[in-house]
């Protein structure tokens, strides 16, 4: 959920900032890109080169950078970030952002952001239950700023209470939930086929085609960034997911594909068809490999099974189902053709007369046709955003 997030985060003077350094860490690790604004507080109890070195990135405490008048742009720090995570949050700098005091660059960016904004207070527990903080949280709450409440148990003073920071591997948890809570495809299921098939003749040959898999893998990760829970079936392909939360099934052959595809259909509620599936299969598959003899050599081919065909065929209501043509001639015909005969919701169209389109390029231009026929003729663009193309079309269609 974090992967390729901008995150900034706030740490403020408190001993829990030694668990900012873990923090860090974990949001580095979960792929996000991290800047950490720190309070002079805060470099009292953990030293900015240690954050630094961690978030691969200055950490910022001052609003002038150095003595040449160079400073350091909360507004700009504010609109980079998607999120802001203040831990540990002082009941200082809780009453500084409830009352839109700015005497510090993180107040500052506080003030400045439009992204959703998490706070993991620390303090002792007579702090934390005092009133002007409670009222300072509520006010913070009711502007739409998200706690992540304090734990119970020894604090720095050696009472017992409320007003521990959360652990960061919870805190880490508490914000992809929150993420992922709010992404349009949360809890919806969904399919991607992606790659080539190939097809055996005896134990070292195949029938194959030049599909890459970046297209489907492009899909599959954006799918995921908008919060679907997704299963990608691929044929042989050296591309990998961005998203580590997509489930991939590696495949070979179209039949092996069909038996992958058949078990999550009937559950997924968006099927994206992008394989390049092999039309034929040998009748045989010789069991040693063929040797030379004659100057022709004859293979039988038969039909494979027409996964999206098929599928076409058994849909069931609310689920959406797209399937891809690459044409070489009478293109949106062939396209409209297959809408139709394969009963699916749209169908994204390549053209290999288009330059920068088809197999292998790492762009691709793409027309949309709908089951009402309407079309949509995108531009030449990666591969990428196409695929944000093709799920902005998905998403249009559920919410109709
Ligand atoms: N497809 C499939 N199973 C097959 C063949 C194709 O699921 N056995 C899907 C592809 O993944 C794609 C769509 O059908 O989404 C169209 O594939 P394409 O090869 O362009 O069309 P075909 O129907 O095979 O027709 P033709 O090869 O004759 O153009």
């Amino acid at each position: 959920m974090l992967e390729g997030k901008k995150i900034v985060l706030g740490v403020c003077g408190s001993i829990a900032a030694y668990k900012s350094a873990t923090l860090v860490r974990l949001l580095v690790k979960a792929g996000a890109d991290v800047k950490v604004v720190t309070t002079a507080g805060a470099n009292t109890f953990i030293t900015p080169l240690t954050l630094a070195t961690l978030s691969k990135n200055p950490v910022l405490t001052e609003y002038v950078k150095d003595d040449n008048g160079e400073w350091n742009n909360h507004v700009d720090l504010g609109l980079w970030a998607d999120a802001i995570i203040i831990a540990p949050a002082t009941a200082n700098t809780i009453g500084k952002m409830a009352n839109g005091l700015c005497d510090n660059l993180l107040t500052a960016v506080y003030l400045s952001a439009k992204c959703p904004v998490y706070i993991a207070p620390a303090m002792d527990l007579d702090m934390w239950k005092h009133q002007s903080t409670q009222q300072n949280v509520d006010a913070l709450k009711s502007f739409g700023n998200i706690f992540i409440q304090p734990g119970y148990g020894e604090l720095a003073s050696g009472l017992i209470g409320e007003g521990r920071m959360a652990e960061p591997e919870d805190i880490i948890s508490f914000v992809e939930a929150d993420i992922k809570k709010k992404l349009p495809l949360v809890n919806i299921k969904a399919l991607v086929t992606a790659g080539p098939t190939y097809e055996a003749i005896d134990p070292v040959r195949f029938i194959g085609n030049h599909s890459s898999g970046k297209m489907g893998f492009a899909i599959a990760d954006e799918l995921a960034k908008l919060g679907a829970d997704v299963t990608l079936v691929s044929g042989p392909s050296s591309q990998q997911t961005k998203s580590k939360a997509i489930k991939r099934i590696n495949i070979t052959s179209a039949a092996d594909m069909l038996t992958a595809c058949e078990q999550y259909f009937v559950s997924a509620d968006i099927c994206v068809m992008s394989a390049a599936v092999a039309d034929y299969t040998p009748v045989d598959v010789a069991q040693q490999k063929i040797k030379k003899k004659e100057d022709t050599f004859n293979i039988e081919l038969k039909k494979t099974t027409d996964i999206l065909k098929t599928f076409g065929s058994q849909k069931r209501v609310g689920q959406l189902l797209v399937g891809f043509a690459l044409e070489t001639n009478d293109e949106e015909k062939n396209a409209v053709d297959k809408l139709k005969n394969k009963n699916l919701d749209f169908i994204v169209l390549n053209s290999l007369n288009d330059a920068g389109a088809g197999f292998k390029t790492d762009t691709n231009k793409i027309t949309i046709i709908d089951r009402r026929l309407q079309k949509t003729v995108f531009d030449l663009k990666t591969k990428e955003a196409a695929a944000t193309d093709i799920c902005q079309k998905i998403l249009e269609l559920m919410t109709l």
